[in-house]
């Protein structure tokens, strides 16, 4: 048989998804093809759906705008994605739509994978840094995951607040405080767009000392080597870049499409050598 996939949301022309879709569909020698359906947001997403059906793909992601808008055309979603109220991985079968969120759990495996030792530790000390949609996917990805301490930072403590709200093991704090304290995190994962091209000078946060072995993390990964990870690299962290997250939500839908799990191995260092160009 022969997969078809794809992707919805805008702007998506530059998307990464294409290649390393194609790597996985090589790399466990399957047929397939993985296209890209740019939807305008002038456009009716009803009737751009639609003529999405009618492709009977077997499946397709969802980016930014639609990972919310999604959810009202679909026939079913999975227990965490209905938590987080997010889609971006779609299951087409049996003529029904299956929701699924792989952007957070992606992230943990990428965490996890590069650095098994430490993160065996459920009691390590984690900063999530920012509080908007990609911090609460990973934030439910570590709860899911089993980590224990947990501590979301943001410029406005009110979305900290609200995305901590009734979970035991987390708490919310301002960025300043978590400065005070940074010395005390074994896991620091910056989650928002601060950092990214063109605003390379940018950093959500200052670093003048870290633990020792502490994990830096970027979800940034245009540059790779963010203006923070520079800083924290300079004091020693062990650093975790970007765009290892792309790959691993990416591996984890691809296994709800198909059921195979596609070996990684060299894909981070390749998906580095196209970001660079
Ligand atoms: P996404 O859905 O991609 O995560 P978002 O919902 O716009 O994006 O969330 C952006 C996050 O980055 C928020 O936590 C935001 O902080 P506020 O809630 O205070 O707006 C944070 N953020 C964005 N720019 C920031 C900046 N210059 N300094 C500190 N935090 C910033």
């Amino acid at each position: 048989m022969s997969f078809t996939f794809g992707l919805i949301g805008y702007p998506i022309k530059h998307s990464l998804s294409p290649w390393i879709h194609e790597q996985f569909l090589n790399r466990t020698n399957q047929e397939g093809t993985y296209t890209i359906f740019e939807i305008n947001p002038k456009d009716s997403f009803a009737d751009e759906l639609d003529k999405l059906r009618q492709r009977n793909l077997d499946g397709f992601n969802v980016t930014v705008p639609y990972k919310e808008e999604i959810i009202a055309y679909l026939d079913e979603v999975d227990a965490y994605a209905q938590k987080i109220g997010a889609v971006n991985t779609v299951l087409c079968k049996d003529g029904k739509w299956i929701g699924y969120n792989t952007d957070g759990l992606g992230y943990v495996r990428a965490l996890e994978g590069k650095y098994p030792a430490i993160t065996a530790d459920k009691e390590k000390k984690i900063l999530v840094l920012g509080a908007g949609g990609a911090a609460k996917g990973i934030y439910h990805a570590l709860i899911e995951s089993g980590y224990e301490h947990i501590t979301v930072a943001n410029r406005t403590l009110d979305k900290a607040i609200a995305l901590t709200n009734q979970q035991e093991a987390s708490k919310a704090t301002t960025i300043e405080k978590a400065v005070e304290a940074i010395t005390t995190f074994d896991i620091i994962i910056q989650t928002s767009s601060v950092g990214m091209k063109p605003n390379t000078n940018d950093v959500i946060i200052e670093f003048r000392e870290l633990k020792q072995e502490v994990i830096v993390s970027d979800i940034v990964y245009q540059p790779l080597m963010t203006k923070m990870l520079q800083q924290a690299s300079t004091l020693g962290a062990n650093i975790h870049f970007g765009h290892t997250m792309l790959l691993y939500q990416a591996q984890y839908a691809y296994e709800i499409w198909t059921g195979i799990e596609p070996n990684m191995d060299e894909l981070d260092e390749a998906l580095q050598q196209v970001l660079e160009g």
